[in-house]
């Protein structure tokens, strides 16, 4: 995997015009947030040396270096889902080439089926905490001792620190956020009632099918995570309604320009997004 790491890390910066600290990844149905970046180069993953490629609807696949507002960033519009066969190593590998490029802050982002009755199709929830129900991981097998330790602690895996600075966000931009704990289910069918009812009563406020790998492999790098979910609907069973992939697409766009202005505003507030 270092080898890997390596020849797809020097393969970019050999084309960056300048090495972002701030990384965004952006989930279905939110990848417009990167109509708002200048775009110094973009890549399309098809084109990057070891790297999978994207194949679910809503998701175009590019690598993009550029400016959201002032700030320097490295995006990935499209990302990789256990769902679509590959293994946790693979899903996380753009986030091990994000570390070695520089970035040390990860926006991850997804669409999530909303379990908390208090919470409503549309609104955008700051992530605290997540429940991995299934026990695959993406450190499982040998460590990479030079990336991160065997053993590490997850306790602020979603940095409490980046947490208050979009609550600040929230507050400043007057786009409303929630709070609450993400639960990762494979997919890609959507869950069962029960399976929901469960995930409430485990502590869960959102269920959905990225972001838990992504924040254990920066957590063992050590980089600085936000997750922002937006809830695209409510999850099986909360209504009395059958779930759809149309209807995510649909709340991600309505969802997106207020996604936008609070990314813009984190990025903008976070002390560590400077580049020297
Ligand atoms: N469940 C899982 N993943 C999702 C959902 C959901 O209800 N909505 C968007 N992604």
């Amino acid at each position: 995997m270092l080898k890997k790491i390596e020849e797809t890390a020097c393969y970019l910066k050999a084309k960056m015009p300048f090495m972002p600290k701030v990384g965004i990844v952006l989930g279905t149905g939110l990848g417009e947030l990167a109509k708002e970046i200048k775009i110094e180069p973009e890549f399309s993953y098809t084109d990057i040396p070891n790297f999978p490629i994207s194949t679910v609807e809503g998701h175009s696949g590019k690598l993009i270096i550029g400016y959201l507002g002032e700030v320097q960033v490295l995006a990935m519009q499209g990302r990789f889902h256990y769902y679509e066969g590959y293994s946790m190593q693979e899903v996380t590998f753009p986030i091990r080439i994000m570390k070695a490029l520089g970035v040390e802050t990860l926006l991850l982002s997804n669409a999530a089926g909303g379990m908390n009755p208090e919470f409503e199709i549309g609104e955008l929830m700051i992530i605290n905490d997540h429940i991995k129900l299934i026990q695959d991981n993406p450190l499982r097998g040998m460590n990479p001792d030079a990336l991160g330790p065997r053993f590490f602690d997850m306790c602020t895996a979603y940095d409490p620190d980046l947490i208050e600075v979009a609550k600040a966000a929230s507050n400043s931009t007057g786009v409303e956020t929630r709070e609450g704990v993400y639960m990762l289910f494979t997919g890609p069918s959507f869950e069962t009632k029960a399976e929901v009812r469960f995930a409430r009563i485990s502590g869960a406020d959102a269920v959905g099918m990225s972001t838990v790998p992504e924040a254990i492999a920066a957590s063992h790098m050590r980089m600085h995570t936000l997750g922002i979910s937006c809830l695209t609907n409510m999850a099986a069973g909360i209504l009395d309604q059958p779930l759809n992939h149309e209807e995510v697409i649909e709340t991600g766009n309505r969802v997106k320009a207020k996604f936008t202005k609070l990314v813009r505003e984190i990025v903008k507030t976070w002390p560590k997004s400077k580049t020297e």
